[in-house]
């Protein structure tokens, strides 16, 4: 199969969270069962061309945008360690600028520049004389190619039997413009917005709900995700236009690249472990503690819990204020937060790390290799969240026998099961309503079992042994993409 697949996130070359993470995974893997796929992504002002070894084709693409036509350049990169290309659209009006999104606010023109790359990736597929057989569109960002193969480009015989899939990955952010910008550059005209049409949603322009009505197939990234955003509560207002495609939408929980996540290979890590010897696992703390400042001294042993987050209101902050000074105050446990985001949590976290700064080590920014350090050397990964359409950080924390403590929502309620003493069973701890003593019951049982025997030991073998590699997600998303294709031909 010819996949094209496009995003504006693609590991390791620009990510914000998890979305680069999957779109780089999946087509390694699908290059790995024989598929032919290529990745297109714009070319942001950061991207490190040297380092990635990217260079410019010389090809040309004409993009219309209403009335005009935009030139644009296109460079190619491969994913490292794998046989797939990467096509990387030049066009520094938009795109050449430090940020994905914008930083700390999103630029004013989002909806331009994201709407002229939905369209570029046809002039891609031109250029390069590409005839993809999927066009796989993720989030709101490329939204509008689900528009655009079945309009602008319907009797391009290169697209005549082409299906679109689009993956949500987060209904939060849905893309919402002015329609009187963007109707006119969509190339549909003010004509083709009126209440009620596929364009439109609550009075404005509304991305993911165009991508959610004009794509032949639908996936969202874990099944419990998947049902949750047909209710008012998690469907973000569009709920209704979900259950209308109901019968085209699948859950598809992400997957994990082990060769990049493993205890057992992981060159950030301090020693390397495996569930056979997870007595490493501790050295691993023992010098993150010394290296981070949190050692103190000769105090006891009391447990380390980590996160590594956006930080924004969806991960379960409000959560976490509520408790956590008390319980650092009180020793029940050291804390480590990597993570970058919204100003009133970075100020709430600058805080800690002045007032406990032996007990807590908080890093406002962005950094790998760190993400590594913390999930391999933290006794628990705390994932409160309020909603989370999959998440990947507790996966990760499973394999490597950090104890993930989650909301059960999301693809968190399909990838940890609460620890139970008396069966032995389960991977982490587990609580259902978003409300502070929920919250902190499963904390308190959390913490109950910490290097209890056998208890510790059972949770952690559990947890090692959970395989959500995207081996599996890879092959369930070649399954749908037959399944798009058999509407199209
Ligand atoms: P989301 O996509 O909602 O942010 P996920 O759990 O799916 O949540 O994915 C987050 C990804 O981003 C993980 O790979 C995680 O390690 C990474 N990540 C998040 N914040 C940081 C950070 N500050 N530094 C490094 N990696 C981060
Ligand atoms: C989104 C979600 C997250 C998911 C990621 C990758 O950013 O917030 O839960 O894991 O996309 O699909």
């Amino acid at each position: 199969m010819n996949i094209l697949l496009a995003s504006a996130e693609v590991a390791p070359f620009a990510k914000a969270g998890g979305l680069a993470d999957v779109t780089s995974a999946l087509p390694i893997q699908w290059k790995k069962y024989g598929q032919n796929p290529i990745v297109i992504m714009p070319k942001y002002g950061f991207l490190d061309e040297k380092k990635w070894d990217i260079k410019p084709t010389y090809l040309t693409l004409n993009v219309p945008m209403g009335y005009e036509t935009e030139f644009a350049h296109l460079w190619r990169g491969m994913l490292p360690d794998a046989d797939v290309p990467v096509y990387f659209i030049e066009f520094n009006e938009y795109f050449s600028r430090e940020g994905i999104y914008g930083d700390p606010n999103e630029y004013f023109d989002n909806d331009r520049r994201f709407i002229f790359f939905s369209r570029a990736i046809f002039e891609v597929a031109k250029a390069i004389d590409f005839t993809p057989d999927i066009i796989h569109a993720h989030d709101f960002h490329t939204a509008f190619a689900m528009a655009f193969l079945k309009t602008h480009y319907r009797d391009d015989i290169r697209f005549a039997k082409t299906a679109g899939v689009y993956t949500i990955h987060n209904l939060a952010y849905q893309g919402k413009f002015n329609p009187f910008r963007v109707m006119e550059f969509t190339g549909f005209g003010q004509e083709q917005f009126s209440e009620g049409s596929w364009f439109e949603h609550g009075g404005v322009v509304n991305s993911m709900k165009t991508g959610i009505m004009f794509a032949d197939k639908l996936t969202t990234v874990s099944p419990n995700y998947s049902r949750e955003i047909r209710t008012p509560y998690y469907g973000e207002g569009l709920q209704d236009e979900l259950n209308f495609r109901g019968p085209d939408l699948l859950g598809i929980l992400n997957g994990v690249q082990y060769d990049r996540w493993n205890p057992e290979i992981d060159e950030n890590i301090y020693k390397k472990y495996s569930a056979d010897t997870i007595s490493d696992k501790e050295i691993n703390k023992q010098n993150f503690l010394e290296e981070y400042g949190l050692a103190g001294g000769n105090g006891p042993d009391i447990p380390l819990i980590g996160m590594v987050a956006r930080l924004t209101e969806q991960k379960g902050f409000d959560l976490i204020e509520s408790k956590l000074e008390g319980c650092i105050a009180g020793g029940d446990f050291r804390f480590v937060l990597l993570g970058t985001g919204d100003k009133k949590y970075i100020d709430y976290f600058n805080y800690i790390k002045a007032k406990y700064p032996s007990s807590a080590y908080i890093n406002i920014g962005y950094d790998e290799s760190l993400a590594h350090k913390i999930i391999a050397c933290s006794d628990y990964l705390l994932v409160p969240s309020r909603f989370e359409p999959c998440g990947l950080t507790q996966m990760y924390a499973l394999k490597y026998g950090t104890i993930p403590i989650v909301r059960q929502t999301g693809g968190l309620a399909d990838t940890v099961s609460e620890y139970i003493r008396d069966s032995g069973l389960g991977t982490g701890f587990v609580f259902l309503h978003y409300d502070r003593d929920d919250f902190a019951y499963a904390l308190k049982r959390s913490l109950s079992i910490y290097k209890i025997g056998p208890h510790w030991d059972t949770v952690r073998r559990n947890a090692m042994a959970m395989d959500f590699s995207s081996e599996r997600s890879a092959l369930e998303y070649l399954n749908v993409f037959k399944w798009a294709l058999e509407k199209v031909r």
